[in-house]
């Protein structure tokens, strides 16, 4: 196994924070040098880069924010000239002008570098063929999936996401060793096999790849035993890569190790931006070590998990995402996160994996409804039994009472990338 690994994964922990903090420096002297953004916050701060002389002097730099980026739309992040720049990405969020991402030609490299890494982490060898179902586009996923499989040496399916029926066929024809897809999609995917009356476990496929949104314990042994495969998570974000900042390696399964080697994490109390322990919970915040195009300094990602330390690798481990913040339903005074209700969706028998949260507003309380689809061939009874055990668990897991209806089969809409959980009826 070791011979496998790339001489950073090979590291020593103080090898590696010595290279950290080389690189750390050079990306504030960079962004100080090259973003106005960046040199204005630190001024405003009474800091120069130079300051930066340990790790945990970081915690003295500004953070970063998804309203930076957008005040400086839609090039005014990029710390090279325009013409250095090799490709641009965008996320489109929910509100507002979309966020936009830039990679010189070495940023490329990097990144191809990185999610190659997570492949191989995931089980992925030279050869083996990868069906790529992420969307491509200005979404990261893609494209990013695509040059990292490359890199390693694999045969990449450039499928995309959508025309369900087709990824099965392909599927079928081209026999992959390896999907990379939202873990919502691959759920769609399973209905199209059994629907074309195909056994989702006799496929080619031995491992998934899949991240972009969270997903629990409890959806990964549902999509490993349907389709008899290993389920491994991916994490990254465009603004501070894309796919492949963090990994989880499939041998331990046991969250995903981030590759310290470009990506400086930090977990912070969100409220206050004080600087947590490793092994507390709190909003996840990102350095970028070696971009050019784009650095981000302290960028807060807004998703909730801890650090915790490494065991297949050197690079620590970020737990599974539980939630973003912006995902975060406040029903009464008590907080709830979709994942929450995933969970209890995938222990209650004769329920499928089919839910969507809704929010209405009933006079001045908000109401919240899951909805989620029966198993096929689930009776009236066990329908009926399935909605008051969902409403229980609900109620003692996490505290408050929720509507639940058990639709038909086939009657909530389905995700073809990444999957919109709760949808806000309150006007
Ligand atoms: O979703 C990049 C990506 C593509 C990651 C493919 C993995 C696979 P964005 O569109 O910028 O980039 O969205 C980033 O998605 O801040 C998280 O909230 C969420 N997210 C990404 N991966 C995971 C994951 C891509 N494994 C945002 N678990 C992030 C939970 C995830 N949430």
């Amino acid at each position: 196994m070791t011979a496998l690994l790339d001489s950073a994964e090979r590291m020593s922990r103080t090898e590696l924070e010595a290279l950290q903090l080389e690189r750390l420096r050079a990306t504030l002297r960079h962004a100080y040098e090259n973003v106005a953004h960046y040199r204005a916050a630190f001024d405003r701060a009474g800091l120069k880069p130079e300051d930066c002389r340990s790790l945990a002097d970081l915690a003295r730099f500004p953070f970063t924010t998804k309203a930076d980026l957008r005040d400086n739309y839609p090039f005014g992040m990029f710390a090279v000239p325009e013409d250095r720049v090799r490709r641009i990405h965008a996320s489109s969020g929910t509100t507002g002008r979309p966020t936009v991402v830039g990679y010189t030609g070495k940023d490329l490299e990097t990144w191809a570098d990185v999610v190659a890494r997570s492949i191989r982490a995931a089980g992925g060898r030279p050869g083996h063929k990868i069906h790529v179902a992420y969307g491509y586009g200005l979404f990261t996923g893609g494209l990013g999936a695509h040059y990292g499989a490359e890199r390693l040496g694999c045969t990449v399916i450039p499928a995309s996401g959508g025309m369900t029926a087709r990824q099965v066929q392909l599927i079928q024809d081209f026999r992959p060793d390896i999907i990379m897809v939202t873990p919502s999609y691959m759920l769609t995917i399973l209905d199209e096999f059994e629907r074309q009356g195909v056994d989702p476990r006799t496929t080619s496929l031995r491992a998934g790849i899949f991240g972009a949104e969270p997903w629990t314990e409890e959806m990964r042994r549902e999509i490993e035993e349907r389709f008899a495969i290993d389920a491994v998570d991916i994490y990254g974000l465009s603004e501070v890569m894309g796919p492949g900042v963090a990994q989880e390696c499939v041998e331990t399964k046991d969250g995903l190790h981030i590759w310290e080697d470009h990506f400086y994490p930090e977990v912070v109390d969100p409220f206050t931006g004080e600087v947590l322990p490793d092994g507390e919970r709190g909003e996840l915040v990102f350095t970028s070590l070696t971009k050019e195009a784009m650095p981000v300094i302290r960028y807060r990602t807004r998703d909730l998990t801890r650090l915790l330390p490494g065991t297949a690798r050197v690079f620590r481990r970020m737990e599974k995402v539980t939630g973003r913040s912006d995902d975060l339903v406040i029903l009464r005074g008590v907080n709830l996160f979709p994942t929450q209700v995933e969970e209890i969706v995938l222990r209650t028998p004769g329920v499928s994996p089919h839910f969507q949260l809704r929010l209405t507003r009933e006079g001045r309380l908000d109401v919240l409804t899951v909805r989620a689809e029966a198993r096929p061939g689930a009776t009236a009874g066990e329908r009926a039994a399935a909605a008051v055990s969902v409403a229980a668990a609900v109620k003692d897991g996490i505290g408050v009472s929720v509507g639940v209806e058990i639709l038909d089969p086939e009657t909530l809409e389905r995700s073809v990338g990444k999957f919109r959980r709760i949808v806000d009826e309150r006007g």
